[in-house]
């Protein structure tokens, strides 16, 4: 059986976090050089985080048409990862809305709403200055997404958005110290990196909370829906589109990057922080185990 996880006081942590957001945070607009040039001959993602990195499709491709591949997944993941955003500040304003606005819990909600104004804005802005289509997720996800906000509730919400801002920064903690990669794409994820660290303690204490109220009727739909969310966004990182973008037959390099050994094993090391809390917890189990698998994130 799962045992309960400690968790501080909301009201505490809200104001630690809000103190810790009025001391530090960034303004993409003037943060960020918008202006510099990109940097000739370097990549948009670290070499072996390409989706398509050790498959014979790879092996086949030129080193102008690898790094423009790692152009057009960053403005994927960029993108989809703005249009996770997008529902997760849906559902923030949600939980604002039926709340007290004087708690510090839903002023910390509300500037984590704006952060992620910020981000979006941000991401957006980096997609169109590399040239790239804002992909987003494939057309059926981001129909299905639409459900999310009207579905989600209790922890399962909260453990949505945890395994999309968790799986994100791990990888652009990588993405960061790597000099192989464009300083604009590194600034990018030092500034989302740095915000997101309070977004996921925010979700994470929520998280615990959320479970010691879930009755064990409750329970098997928690789990179904956060593996289902979880099974969308991993799967959906990388559009398809964005293989066709360097010359590549889309379905063709799609279902190699999903049969790809070594883009499995980045996402599941994505996760791996993520999976090991949830798991803690207690969200990680049936009916929910099939979609963890397909996900990559469960071994
Ligand atoms: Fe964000
Ligand atoms: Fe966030």
């Amino acid at each position: 059986m799962t045992r309960p996880l400690k968790v501080a006081d909301r009201e505490k942590t809200a104001e630690r976090l809000l103190n810790s957001s009025a001391d530090k945070f960034y303004d993409p607009e003037v943060d960020i050089d918008w202006a510099a040039p990109l940097v000739d001959g370097l990549r948009y993602t670290p070499e072996h985080r390409c989706s398509l990195y050790g498959t014979p499709l790879w092996d086949r491709m030129s080193e102008d048409q690898r790094i423009e591949l790692s152009k057009h997944e960053i403005a994927s993941i960029a993108s989809v990862g703005l249009w996770f955003e997008i529902l997760l500040m849906q559902m923030l304003l949600k939980e604002v809305y039926r709340s007290d606005p004087t708690t510090m819990h839903v002023q910390y909600a509300l500037t984590e709403i704006a952060d992620e104004c910020r981000h979006s804005t941000m991401f957006a802005r980096m997609v169109d200055k590399i040239g790239c289509p804002p992909y987003g997720p494939p057309a059926h996800v981001h129909r299905l997404g639409r459900l999310l906000p009207v579905i989600g509730y209790g922890p399962a919400l909260y453990g949505s958005i945890l395994v999309a801002e968790e799986v994100l920064d791990r990888l652009q903690r990588e993405t960061m110290a790597d000099e192989t990669v464009q300083p604009l794409v590194r600034m990018v994820n030092r500034i989302h990196v740095l915000e997101e660290a309070r977004h996921v303690r925010f979700a994470r204490e929520e998280v615990v909370r959320g479970m010691a109220t879930v009755s064990k009727a409750e329970l098997p739909y928690q789990r179904w829906l956060l593996a289902t969310v979880a099974m969308f966004i991993t799967r959906s990182i990388i559009n398809p589109k964005a293989y066709k973008a360097v010359g590549l037959d889309a379905a063709e390099a799609h279902r190699a990057a999903l049969g790809n050994p070594a883009w499995q094993e980045t996402i599941r090391w994505s996760g791996e922080r993520i999976m090991k809390f949830l798991d803690e917890v207690g969200l990680v189990g049936k009916p929910g185990t099939r979609a963890w698998r397909r996900s990559f994130l469960l071994p």
